[in-house]
């Protein structure tokens, strides 16, 4: 398990947990010249607020991994050195093992954060604060064994200060529990940077500093795509951010990826990432086109994605067209038998901070549900069942 923590000093620390186990940190950080430079749109220059007025220095990130640890078991650890100090000891929980029979995960997108006094931030997602709130609750009562975080971070969009915000605010979470995340739009577009979308969403972050604090086990930097397995789930996860068409790196990383999935150790396999491929608000013709095909050869079970601030599923769905639809069960909840697979249900779950999106009057059919309140999905995987709801935490102005 790797523990990141933020420093102001540079020279390297200790994690210290389980009987008597310790590891040295490695040091790394990031400067304004790393951070994407102004761009050109016609004849205007537009700055970029992460190298210029967002600028913030981060200070060191410091990152270890604890090994030899058990799946699905409690240690205690603390970090620092006895020349800056010690955190206070914490307790965490390991996910089980890829391939044993359990897991409860939340999963969202979109959370960002919001000052809990009077300061000023530049962009505030105002659900954020209810939502952390909910699944914190959740985790202290030992109900999640991992959390995944798909994209749109923390919103600080070249404003760097605001990254040191959004950790403070996580760290309930990410503490105790695996926090993986996936890539948005947020942290990584701009223009002449290699992003597959060319907006100024990232503020001029360019993936810089999501990449740093959150080292994802992905094949090498700026390529944050990668899988893992927890339980009965295998995850797919990939960046809607880089280039995924067909021939491009990243697509035949998925091509193969999703083949080599060994479905009598993992029977559930979710595809995850942040821009959708059905919204009734519309979504990109060319990513459902291109990648589609893929989940359907790989029996994809689960699609999750996020960029669309509500909470929309479909029925089971090919090329815009329902192959499956759920029966109730008999306490009314949508249900399919996954021993006929048809194709995947697909989700968007931006419903975690960032202010809600509207639906649209006339949806289309192959969307079942729509809901535009706060919250996050709850998902608990055994080997015969996956089950996902939505908890909606409402927004209380104070
Ligand atoms: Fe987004």
């Amino acid at each position: 398990m790797r523990l990141t923590w933020v420093s102001g000093d540079k020279e390297p620390q200790q994690v210290q947990y389980g009987d008597g186990k310790s590891q040295t940190s490695e040091v790394t950080t990031f400067s304004a010249a790393d951070m994407c430079s102004e761009f050109r749109l016609g004849s205007v220059v537009v700055p970029s607020p992460a190298k210029d007025f967002g600028w913030h220095d981060p200070g060191y990130i410091h990152t270890a991994v604890m090994s030899g640890l058990q799946p699905s078991s409690t240690f205690n650890y603390k970090y620092g050195s006895d020349a800056v100090g010690w955190s206070a000891e914490i307790q965490f929980r390991t996910p089980p093992a890829g391939g044993s029979d359990e897991l409860k995960f939340l999963v969202f997108g979109d959370m960002g954060k919001a000052p809990l006094d009077s300061s000023a931030e530049h962009y505030i997602q105002p659900g954020s604060i209810s939502v952390i709130k909910g699944m914190t609750e959740e985790v202290e009562n030992g109900n999640v064994d991992s959390i995944f975080h798909i994209g749109d971070i923390s919103y600080a969009t070249g404003f760097l200060v605001e990254w040191d915000y959004f950790l403070n605010l996580i760290t309930p979470l990410a503490s105790k529990v695996s926090y993986m995340t996936a890539i948005g739009n947020h942290e990584r577009d701009y223009s002449d940077s290699g992003s597959w979308y060319t907006g100024p969403d990232s503020g001029g972050e360019c993936g810089v500093p999501y990449e740093t604090y959150f080292p994802m086990p992905t094949p090498a930097k700026d390529k944050p795509w990668y899988s893992i397995e927890q339980g009965s789930v295998h995850f797919t996860v990939i960046s809607t951010e880089h280039d995924w068409t067909e021939k491009s790196e990243q697509y035949e990383w998925m091509k193969t990826e999703m083949a080599s999935v060994d479905r009598s150790k993992t029977p559930w396999l979710v595809f995850t990432g942040h821009r959708p491929m059905y919204s009734s608000l519309g979504a990109d013709d060319q990513f459902l086109e291109t990648v589609e095909p893929l989940l359907l050869n790989n029996k994809v079970d689960l699609v999750l994605f996020g960029h669309l601030h509500n909470y929309e599923r479909t029925c089971s769905i090919y090329k815009s067209e329902c192959l499956a639809m759920p029966e109730k069960d008999k306490n009314g909840i949508d249900t399919y038998d996954n021993t006929n697979y048809t194709a995947p249900v697909q989700a968007i779950v931006g419903m975690a901070g960032f202010s809600l999106d509207k639906f649209p009057d006339d949806a289309p059919s192959w969307s079942l549900v729509r809901i535009s309140e706060f919250g996050y999905v709850r998902a608990h995987a055994t080997k015969d069942e996956l089950k996902l709801e939505f908890v909606e935490f409402r927004y209380q102005k104070c």
